[in-house]
């Protein structure tokens, strides 16, 4: 099932048990991807429940709504699907009708954000996410829109490519790498992967043979992040989910700050760098000090070592958990 998907959901089994999803609830699968957690969600609320898709990608955000349309007309929830990043949540679920407190319309009981990309768009060389095909120098995770890498490393100054490599990548040459583009680029355009990848394997020298992994991972990386900001958008993302826990407070709730969300509502987040976990932990340590409701994981939860053996992209996997408070009491 999962193969066919070309993409395995990672910590299904933790997710599932944190989000604790039942029947007739309303799920939000922020990155439905190719829409093995959406399966899951969508089993777990059945026929009376409602399984929202969100996706940047087309195609990604097709796949898991034909998944779902798939299932067992007695299983299957309401499904909604829109072509947008998370960072808009909150003008989707206005659309939606959610409305403040316990309402009718799809206010989320359970929103989950598995971040970063599919294995699929990885795998595609005509994506351009990997030094490891050739193919045009894209890395945006919807097609549709935007600058591509190609386009960046065109752009840019010097210093903000070196920013960018040394920050999101944390490449210790990300210096001489953005040297190296940018001499290169007055030559000729830095157009496909290849392209990237030996300039950056150029910019490292010798010191290429003795890098553990290939000296283009973290630039790959880097620049992928940078595409598509998404560092901004869970920024977005973290400050609508708090907005609508406080809209949740007695007297919270007004016609600009309609929730979201429903009391009670359990939101996991699967992060695979380093930047991102740190945001998600920091947001929900200051939301439960602020009483808008409780961590459900201190710790984030990894993957063992059986899951990441099957699947060794769920190494770099952290999942953490909150739960909104059903009665908030939050400071204001
Ligand atoms: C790790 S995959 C999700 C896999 C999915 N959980 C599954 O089981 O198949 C991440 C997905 O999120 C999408 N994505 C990444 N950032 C996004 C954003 N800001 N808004 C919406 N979708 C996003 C990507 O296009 C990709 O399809």
């Amino acid at each position: 099932m999962t193969e066919a998907a070309g993409h395995v959901p990672v910590l299904a089994g933790p997710v599932m048990q944190l989000l604790a999803p039942g029947p007739a609830l309303t799920a939000f699968d922020l990155t439905a991807g190719r829409g093995g957690h959406a399966e899951l969600l969508a089993r777990a609320v059945g026929p009376a429940g409602r399984v929202l898709l969100v996706d940047r990608d087309p195609a990604n955000l097709a796949f898991a709504r034909d998944r779902l349309a798939a299932l067992h007309v007695d299983l299957r929830p309401a499904v909604e699907t829109r072509h947008a990043s998370f960072g808009a949540i909150e003008r989707l679920a206005a659309g939606l009708g959610a409305g403040p407190g316990p309402a009718p319309g799809w206010a989320a009981d359970v929103v989950l954000a598995d971040l970063g990309f599919a294995s699929t768009q990885m795998d595609d060389p005509a994506r351009g996410f990997s030094f490891q095909s050739d193919g045009p120098l894209d890395m945006r995770l919807d097609p549709t829109q935007g600058e591509t890498a190609a386009d960046l490393v065109a752009r840019l100054p010097e210093a903000e490519l070196a920013d960018a490599i040394f920050q999101l990548g944390e490449d210790p040459f990300a210096r001489r790498i953005a040297r190296t583009l940018v001499e290169r680029r007055t030559r000729a355009p830095i157009a496909t992967t290849a392209d990237l990848a030996a300039a950056v394997v150029s910019a490292y020298g010798p010191r290429a043979r003795q890098s553990r992994m290939h000296p283009a991972t973290r630039t790959f990386m880097a620049l992928r992040i940078l595409v598509n900001d998404e560092l901004r958008a869970l920024d977005h993302l973290l400050s609508s989910l708090e907005r609508g826990a406080r809209a949740l407070t007695p007297g919270g709730a007004t016609p600009a700050t309609a929730t979201w969300l429903r009391p009670g509502a359990r939101i996991a987040i699967i992060a695979f760098h380093s930047l991102e976990d740190r945001r998600v932990k920091h947001a929900f340590a200051d939301w439960e000090r602020a009483g808008l409701g409780t961590r459900l994981t201190r710790k984030p939860v990894e993957a063992d070592e059986s899951e990441i053996r099957a699947n060794p992209r769920a190494r770099s996997a952290k999942l953490r958990a909150f739960q909104i408070a059903t009665e908030s009491v939050a400071a204001r």
